[in-house]
């Protein structure tokens, strides 16, 4: 069995990280154009996010055929290419599986609206009510309703998403054969990896329900128990049979006692799962398209709660801050100005020393910001777009809407990578799909030559290899009511050492007082972004801005 604490994960948007051909969009060659880089950082993984053909109305999260790899990114040479270049450097590749639902544009969904009887049954097909209303109230999670006319039919097909994308019924076991074929299909070419994207909302009731309250309306779809079932079939058809195998599932509002069961290796379903409670807490009412303030005691006891209840249960968590659907952490919980470079590093501290397989953003590693981007016509994302449109009708002024995008958006992480601080970051010779802005000061060219993130993040990488603390360590929480710093212990069973975390999460320095049985240790400093000596604890730490500091004892 391998050992999931040793791993590490580095995710690519492909559109977004090197433009081999000049046309504005990365692709594959450019990817293995880049394979140099991606080497220095010792990580053993690349999620690589769908490249798979699509119309890319969400961004090739619509699928239109998951066995193909689309033009704008290159061929499947370049792909085997590419994967044979990476295990060369000992990195696994692990891919987007986007099987909750597919394109308008797949021919599952073509024959379906051609009348074929059998690919009919592949999606939610519903009549309007008999008072001529949607099949059901449920919302798009994209906006507006959840359901789209299915051609000249009287019928409509849901879409939990964009209506270029409908869901597929996973009630029928020729659709569970089908996606299941598809995983097994990239098996075949090697890949050992796999991201289940938004796994858990495949788990619907037969008879779908209107919601009665909206605060619950997911709860219809989402986190159901035959979700496990769905999952051990799953395993059993495909990645299962393979012992170095690799899963991640994303999972849209689930809870710890699931979680652990997606991630027991007993109930042979996934590897470990992403959950997002943490990244909503700078969310008012539990809506994204607001602006609020982190609250970070909140923050707190969600790792609390995920970590040590995770831990006690066997189950295993996906450690990360950033991916391609969040805005920079660096922006939320750091400050992406004054203290850049020592929020970065605390916040990949705070992160990487817990319990679980870290993912690394594209991006992170050069402590990338979010974009200064200054018209709504700069993004592209359709969330984003549809948020915004929302926001103005709902009354916002201008100003105001556009101001909650540029803190939300999604395209915040989808800005090519900065390779160098030409005019396009080195990414592409011509004007790219989405732009950089702040390339000037941050690029790998400049963060290589005198920076001392990527620095960090390497010396962080090594570390989880090295220590058995970090990799295989259960986890405890301390200094629970502590306003500003987020304090944790590691430990092995029958092990006397400790590593001690803490990370000052604020721009003001702050005394803590350690509880008694770490106070008159003698302690080895693992990593310090203060570049802090080894020192004997006493009852008193003082933590400057944003300082983060790995003790073992
Ligand atoms: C996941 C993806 C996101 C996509 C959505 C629908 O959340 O990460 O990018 O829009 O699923 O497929
Ligand atoms: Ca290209």
């Amino acid at each position: 069995m391998i050992n999931l604490g040793k791993k590490v994960i580095y995710q690519i948007y492909p559109k977004s990280f090197y433009d081999s051909n000049g046309d504005g969009i990365g692709d594959l060659r450019g990817i293995i154009q880049k394979i140099d880089y991606i080497k220095k950082l010792h990580v053993d993984m690349i999620w690589f996010n769908p490249f798979f053909v699509s119309p890319q109305h969400d961004n090739g999260y619509d699928v239109a055929d998951y066995c193909k790899i689309d033009p704008r990114f290159g061929s499947m040479q370049d792909f085997e290419e590419l994967v044979a270049k990476l295990k060369e450097i000992n990195v696994g590749v692990m891919l987007d599986m986007v099987l909750n639902h597919c394109s308008t544009e797949h021919k599952w969904f073509k024959k379906a609206l051609a009348g074929d009887p059998k690919y009919r049954k592949f999606f939610y097909l519903r009549k309007a009510k008999a008072d001529g209303s949607l099949p059901t109230n449920w919302r798009s999670k994209f906006g507006g309703p959840a359901w789209a006319k299915f051609g000249n039919t009287d019928y409509y097909y849901l879409h939990l998403y964009d209506p270029s994308q409908a869901d597929l019924d996973w009630h029928n076991p020729e659709v569970r054969k089908a996606v299941f074929a598809v995983v097994n299909f990239w098996r075949n070419k090697g890949v050992q990896g796999f991201r289940f994207d938004v796994i858990n909302v495949t788990g619907k009731a037969k008879k779908l329900l209107d919601a009665t309250d909206p605060t619950t309306e997911k709860s219809l779809y989402t986190d159901t128990p035959v979700v496990h079932q769905y999952l051990k079939e799953l395993n059993a058809a495909s990645f299962g049979q393979d012992p170095d195998s690799i899963t991640v599932g994303e999972m849209s509002s689930t809870s710890i006692a699931n979680s652990i069961a997606y991630s027991k290796p007993d109930e042979h379903e996934l590897s470990m799962v992403f959950s997002f409670h943490h990244l909503k807490v700078d969310y008012r009412d539990g809506n994204k398209w607001t602006k609020e303030p982190v609250d970070f005691m909140k923050l707190k006891a969600i790792f609390t709660a995920w970590q040590e209840k995770m831990d006690q249960g066997g189950g295993w968590n996906a450690l990360f801050w950033n991916n391609h659907d969040q805005s920079v952490a660096l922006n939320r919980f750091g400050d992406p100005g004054k203290y850049r470079l020592q929020s970065a590093e605390m916040l990949a501290t705070a992160i990487q020393l817990m319990r679980g397989t870290p993912y690394i953003y594209m991006g992170e590693e050069l402590g990338m910001i979010d974009p200064a981007y200054t018209s709504i016509k700069d993004y592209v994302d359709v969330e984003t777009l549809n948020a915004y449109h929302e926001l103005r009708k709902q009354g916002l002024s201008a100003a105001a809407a556009f101001d909650i995008i540029h803190a939300k958006s999604r395209d915040n992480a989808r800005t090519p990578m900065h390779w160098d601080s030409g005019k396009y970051a080195g990414f592409s010779q011509v004007k790219p799909w989405l732009m950089p802005t702040n390339q000037d000061e941050i690029n790998v060219a400049a963060e290589l030559k005198h920076g001392e993130i990527f620095n960090y993040y390497q010396k962080l990488i090594k570390l989880r290899k090295t220590e058995e603390l970090i990799s295989d360590g259960h986890i405890k929480m301390f200094l629970q009511k502590d306003p500003q710093v987020l304090a944790y212990e590691r430990f092995l069973d029958n092990k006397t050492e400790k590593l001690l975390v803490f990370a000052n999460f604020y721009g003001q320095e702050h005394t803590v007082t350690l509880p008694k049985q770490y106070q008159e240790q003698a302690g080895t400093v693992l990593i310090s972004n203060y570049h802090k000596k080894d020192f004997t604890l006493t009852a008193a730490l003082k933590l400057v801005p944003y300082e983060a500091l790995a003790i073992k004892i």
